[in-house]
């Protein structure tokens, strides 16, 4: 039994052997966190993916007779979050389901059942005895049917997948697992997840500002709980949120025979004796979403590839649609690769940059077969406008 504060217990789902949610890696696993508020109307936020139902309904039992539960609330349609509402309903048959207009709907599309749902709209309130709840729709936080629960009187937030993390411990406070984990996790978690949403998180920003916060329950990973931490994790959203970066650089590539590999090893060397950091991942074993939280951090973004029939290789071609999907804005960009007898493919990267809302640096540094001396001396001077960006 978790009691965060009195009568509001944590009743999730610790998923330790998940490693894959859909697509960004998750080492650790995650949680799902649903979290049970007992008084006059018990209320349950949230629930857990439907495998993690047995796990949540009994830390439920163990509190109070899940029958008396008389609302269920939906903050997020998402089946991580929303999953075990079938199965929890038979335990408490007249609860209300609570959530967005889009909330309603997308349950409906998903579930095929016409519950009791009591729609809610932002600054619209729920008593449930002695403490009163509050809604604040997030739309594109990351989905359209996103929103946050406040408990007025503990001043704690719910907001679901917002300041989540995909990290599954034993602890259920940010402070107790070692804050770096933690903020890593949520970076990682932004970049994957919101990035595409900035002017959305702004938007939130701004309507937290009016709450005072003792606690904010997201729907995955850790509570944040300690003051300095609550601070800190909303101050990093703003940074987020705003496309902001940090003066480093990512050299992200996919290589044939060693050449494309040697050009961004080179950049990397050269930009290592700029004392400017920078990050390096071959596609061949790296994992996107590392390589996307990568992205976010970094002013700059060098992408390199090989040429295979005309066209970059499968795993860039990959890689750039996810990064179209997830858009980081305010990034410069180099391409860089080598090839055969045509550069006609590396269209295909200058193109997805841009799509991806990335300004490119000059021409692709291109090199036919195998580099030689002079084409990677002249990546100094490619260096040299990196370094200017950078420190501009
Ligand atoms: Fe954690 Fe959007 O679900």
């Amino acid at each position: 039994m978790i009691e965060i504060k009195k009568d509001t217990y944590w009743v999730g789902a610790i998923d330790w052997e998940l490693r894959n949610f859909h697509g960004y890696s998750t080492p650790t696993g995650s949680t799902y966190n649903a979290y049970l508020i007992v008084d006059e109307k018990p209320t349950l936020i949230d629930t857990v993916k439907d495998y993690g139902f047995e796990e949540m309904a009994s830390r439920i039992k163990a509190i109070i007779d899940p029958l008396k539960i008389q609302y269920i609330i939906s903050n997020h349609t998402e089946m991580d979050h929303s999953g075990s509402i079938e199965k929890m309903l038979q335990l408490c048959p007249n609860a209300e389901i609570v959530c967005s207009p889009n909330g309603e709907k997308g349950l409906k599309r998903h579930f095929k059942k016409d519950w009791k749902f009591k729609v809610v709209n932002t600054g619209d309130e729920l008593k449930i005895g002695s403490r009163t709840l509050k809604f604040f729709l997030m739309p594109m936080v990351h989905w359209p049917d996103s929103m946050a629960t406040y408990s007025t009187d503990d001043e704690i937030l719910f907001p679901n997948d917002a300041f989540g993390q995909h990290h599954a411990s034993a602890e259920r406070y940010a402070a107790e697992v070692g804050e770096d984990i933690v903020f890593e996790a949520a970076a990682k978690y932004y970049a994957n997840i919101v990035m595409p949403y900035g002017a959305q998180v702004l938007k939130v920003l701004e309507a937290l500002k009016t709450l005072k916060l003792e606690m904010i329950c997201p729907s995955h990973g850790l509570i944040w709980k300690k003051e300095e931490n609550i601070k800190q994790i909303l101050t990093l959203y703003k940074k987020w949120a705003s496309y902001e970066s940090d003066k480093r650089a990512v050299i992200i590539y996919d290589t044939m025979w060693h050449s494309t590999e040697k050009i961004a090893f080179e950049l990397s060397e050269l930009l290592d004796k700029e004392n400017i950091p920078v990050v390096r991942f071959n596609l061949q074993n790296a994992d996107y979403s590392d390589a996307i939280t990568e992205v976010m951090r970094s002013k700059v973004v060098l992408l390199g590839s090989a040429i295979l029939n005309n066209r970059i290789l499968p795993s860039m071609g990959g890689f750039l649609t996810y990064l179209k999907g997830l858009k980081p804005k305010n990034r410069f960009a180099l391409s860089f690769g080598s090839y055969g007898w045509s550069k006609v493919g590396f269209k295909d990267l200058e193109e997805g940059l841009k799509e991806a809302g990335m300004q490119l640096i000059g021409d692709g540094s291109y090199m036919q077969f195998v580099p030689d001396e002079s084409e990677i001396e002249g990546l100094k001077s490619t260096v040299s406008k990196i370094k200017e960006l950078i420190s501009g």
